[in-house]
């Protein structure tokens, strides 16, 4: 089945652009509220990383979800979307000064801190604003996952995060620092985590170092788990809503946690990826030697997924309805990676058929590029074709 799409109304439309599914966005919301809400310190924050649409950002504010930002950029886009500051957490191992200062001046929650010398300098910031900066330390637990090798974080060989024999020290180290309070622990293991086994292993690992500071009469109110649930590409209409219930009852069976400590999440593929569409049209269909093209409008400046981790999209001729033949479906730009999927069936194409990349709502339009002097894509909600 394809996906249900205003088909009419996208043929008077320039291309490509990209479709947000509004109803499966605040389906998605209202699972996350629900199955998060079963456990009373449960906080739920929206990795903006994964699409900052303005007008996606603000039903997602709507639900009430706090953000995570990992840029100063990222930080005003929540603020215009109106997040409330103090939902507001912040990553990033290279925070410049004036994003520091961001922060700092509009009391965001906490900042998710790297490195020592990133501590120093929130400090040294935070005095000159004369404030006290909540932080939490991102501690890279070496758990791997199931996933691409460009979107694992939490190996020791990875660049994130404070080794956990540093743990103790650092936290040790902050206690000297007159304008830090810290609040927590941070870790993010990864993206498109399907196997909920690799959230057991990070529940285990958190579980021995907060036994670790236990015995050192460290106390620790706030946990953050980072985001990484994964959705199912292969099949977006089968599952268009990925399974909350399981991912947040990992989290409530496997991870010990005091009555006075706050669990945190970072989810932004499981929240924006399936209700997005990038929707684009044939330009022409070439025949090759061995195979046929379908040459389309979008390129992997528009969704550069495929080209950058061999990322599978479902990919729909939506104005066709002619039996199936196959393709491989490129774009325009002047690159041999530049291609969204090789020997594809799709109902026979035609110049002006109108092509549904699916499930791209997290991780496209935001990472669009104007390679090639390309325009960025334009992005619509379902109410812009009411
Ligand atoms: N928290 C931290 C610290 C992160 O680094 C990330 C993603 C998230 C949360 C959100 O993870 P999610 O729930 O979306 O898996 N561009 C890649 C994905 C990069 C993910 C980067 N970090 C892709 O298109 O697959």
């Amino acid at each position: 089945m394809k996906g249900t799409f205003p088909v009419e109304k996208f043929q008077k439309m320039e291309t490509p652009f990209y479709y947000y599914d509004t109803n499966i966005l605040r389906e998605t919301l209202k699972c996350i509220n629900e199955e998060a809400g079963k456990y009373n310190n449960f906080c739920v924050h929206y990795a903006v990383k994964s699409n900052a649409n303005d007008k996606v950002l603000k039903i997602i504010r709507e639900a009430g979800l706090g953000v995570d930002c990992v840029s100063g950029g990222e930080i005003r886009a929540a603020i215009n979307a109106g997040f409330p500051a103090n939902k507001i957490v912040y990553a990033g191992v290279g925070k410049s000064d004036w994003e520091i200062n961001l922060g700092l001046e509009k009391n965001i929650f906490c900042f998710n801190v790297e490195s020592i010398p990133e501590l120093e300098i929130i400090n040294e910031l935070a005095a000159a604003q004369n404030k006290v900066a909540q932080v939490c330390f991102r501690i890279n637990p070496n758990v791997g996952a199931h996933t691409h090798a460009n979107i694992t974080t939490g190996l020791a060989e990875n660049k994130f995060g404070i080794a956990m024999e540093d743990m103790e020290k650092v936290i040790a180290l902050a206690a000297q620092l007159s304008n830090i309070e810290f609040i927590g622990l941070h870790f993010h293991i990864g993206s498109q985590i399907l196997e909920m086994g690799d959230f057991v292993a990070l529940c285990n690992r958190i579980n021995e170092l907060q036994e670790q500071l236990a015995k050192a009469h460290i106390k620790v109110k706030h946990i953050n788990v980072g985001g990484g649930l994964g959705i199912d590409y292969q099949h977006p209409n089968k599952q268009p809503i990925p399974n909350f219930k399981d991912y947040f009852a990992t989290y409530a069976k496997h991870l010990k946690l005091n009555d006075d400590q706050y669990l945190h999440f970072e989810l932004g593929r499981a929240v924006t990826g399936q209700c997005g569409t990038l929707i684009t049209k044939t330009l022409y269909v070439k025949q090759g030697t061995h195979k046929q093209f379908c040459i389309v409008d979008a390129g992997m400046t528009d969704l550069i997924r495929p080209a950058l981790y061999q990322a599978f999209h479902k990919i729909e001729n939506i104005s066709s309805e002619e039996p199936m033949e196959t393709y491989d479906v490129v774009g325009p730009i002047c690159e041999s990676s530049d291609v969204f999927v090789k020997a594809f069936d799709l109902n026979k194409c035609h110049r002006g058929d109108l092509i549904a990349l699916r499930s791209a709502g997290a991780y496209g339009e935001i990472m669009a590029s104007g390679y090639n002097c390309r325009q960025l894509p334009e992005g619509y909600i379902t109410e812009d074709f009411a």
